[in-house]
């Protein structure tokens, strides 16, 4: 019987061993699309470290505009893609010529938004530029968009004829909105960062909203973009199919603003003990308020005064009272008794007294200037930030050598310093390189990753669909 039971498991084990490599014949024999261009690079046999980046052999077609698009193209870019900024021929992307500061040349908001990219000037609208447009999708990864709600697909780019041209395309967009009332909206950063919930609950108590420098609308959703585009690339190694990544600005600065719709539900039950308007008696009303420069966290913090600050703007430094150096800072600013004190000594009983705590602990902050308080305070282990300028940040040494800011030259505007990648792979050292020209590579990428011939390319350029309309003459525009 167990020899019966024996046989006939090997019998069925054979049976699917052989089924498993039906499967793998009858795929073998249906080549995915564009097979050749994406097969998956060889193992490499080079040392880790020196084997290529993250990203390489990942091609993308990058119709981004302006900030949020571009930014999440460059992070990829960074990572060894080949990126293919597709521009209007004679324009280019608008930030190329907003808030110029060097005449004539790329303004620093499309060069520091672009770095490592390729570009090529092709007009969408005419019928050799969507033909061209095609053929891209056919040779890329990842089309990434930002257009107005409803641009790409005018363009003829709809999901399903990119799908039917490319099955395993991967196609990310940023919008403003997602479903709902306001998909169709154009928007720009503040418009995300209040419909987001952090202009409510930015600023002071006694002041209006406030929006923040950093631009956690625009290169904040181009950061989540990357995300959705990488997870999606992995799940594509599964499927074999590309997918749809949408990440609407107010969706992506809601998830940076998380921890003020926590304080929202903690309202139902009661005041929000680290809010220093909790400690000074004002009442809270339905909604999160505003919390000035308080922490936010478990532990409380503010902003204060360091020596120099009646000249210096940013002489400023950010105090956090941890409640496990409690007894250091109070030997730090005078005052040991605290470390025993009932209104002192715990971290409930200093809650309501936090105005008085900050406003002692900048009585000695204001002697010191901000690096030697944090110099002081680090060898106890007290969390504080020095309110650094972007200017000590531009010229911050330690920053430079990890690549975070980079030097770049530029043939038209010359050196300028740009943001590396703040994101660090061991094996994928950050590519790193100046912004294109507009249509600085629409030649090499016509013929290299088109396969466009002489004849070809020629007739392409005698088209106009990768070149700017000719200026009407003062005749014929009369
Ligand atoms: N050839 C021909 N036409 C092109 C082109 C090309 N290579 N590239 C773009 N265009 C066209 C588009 O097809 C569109 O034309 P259409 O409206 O006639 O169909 C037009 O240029 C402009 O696109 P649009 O996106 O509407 O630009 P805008 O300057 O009016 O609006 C935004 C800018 C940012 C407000 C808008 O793009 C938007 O809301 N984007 C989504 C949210 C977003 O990313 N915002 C943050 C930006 S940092």
């Amino acid at each position: 019987m167990a020899r019966r039971k024996k046989a006939a498991k090997a019998k069925s084990k054979a049976a699917a061993k052989k089924s498993a490599k039906k499967v793998v014949k009858l795929r073998a024999k249906k080549p995915a699309a564009n097979a050749v261009s994406h097969t998956p690079p060889r193992r490499s046999t080079k040392p880790w470290g020196e084997a290529g980046r993250a990203l390489d052999g990942v091609k993308i077609l990058d119709f981004t505009h302006v900030q949020s698009g571009p930014t999440c193209t460059q992070l990829l870019a960074y990572m060894g893609a080949d990126v293919i900024k597709v521009e209007r021929p004679g324009i280019g992307d608008i930030t190329r010529g907003q808030l110029r500061d060097v005449k004539g040349a790329d303004s620093l908001y499309f060069t520091m938004l672009n770095g490592s990219k390729r570009s090529i000037t092709i007009d969408s609208k005419h019928p050799k530029g969507r033909d061209i447009l095609d053929r891209l999708v056919k040779q890329c990864d990842v089309l990434v968009e930002n257009f107005a709600p409803g641009a790409l697909e005018r363009m003829g780019l709809t999901f399903a004829h990119i799908h039917k041209l490319n099955p395993r395309m991967i196609v990310a967009s940023v919008k403003g909105f997602g479903p709902g009332p306001y998909e169709d909206c154009k928007v720009y950063e503040n418009v995300a960062q209040c419909a987001g919930g952090a202009a409510s609950t930015t600023g002071f108590r006694d002041g209006p909203p406030l929006v923040t420098g950093a631009q956690i609308g625009d290169s904040g959703t181009g950061l989540h973009l990357a995300l959705g585009i990488v997870a999606a690339l992995y799940q594509r190694t599964r499927t074999g199919r590309g997918q749809k990544v949408l990440c609407a600005m107010q969706d992506g600065v809601l998830n940076l603003a998380r921890v003020k719709l926590r304080d929202q539900q903690r309202l139902k039950h009661g005041p929000l003990p680290e809010y220093s308007q909790y400690g000074e008696g004002v009442p809270f009303g339905a909604a999160t308020p505003r919390a000035g420069n308080d922490s936010g966290g478990g532990q409380p913090g503010w902003i204060l005064k360091c020596k120099g600050w009646e000249n210096d703007p940013d002489a400023y430094i950010y105090f956090i009272t941890q409640a496990p150096v409690w007894g250091a800072i109070c030997d730090l600013i005078g005052k040991p008794e605290w470390k025993t004190d009932p209104d002192y000594a715990a971290p409930p009983a200093r809650l309501p007294r936090l105005r008085r705590i900050f406003d002692t602990v900048e009585q000695w902050t204001k002697t010191k200037t901000k690096f030697e308080v944090m110099d002081i305070c680090n060898k106890h282990d007290i969390p504080v930030g020095p309110i650094l300028s972007m200017k000590e940040i531009a010229e911050d040494k330690s920053l430079r050598d990890t690549g975070t800011v980079v030097e770049i030259d530029h043939p038209t505007r010359g050196a300028y310093l740009t943001v590396g990648n703040p994101i660090k792979l061991s094996d994928s050292p950050a590519d790193v390189r100046r912004s294109p020209l507009l249509g600085e590579h629409t030649d090499e990428i016509l013929r290299k990753v088109l396969g466009y011939s002489d004849k070809e390319v020629a007739e392409i350029k005698s088209s106009g669909a990768i070149t700017a309309p000719d200026k009407p003459t003062k005749a014929e525009a009369a």
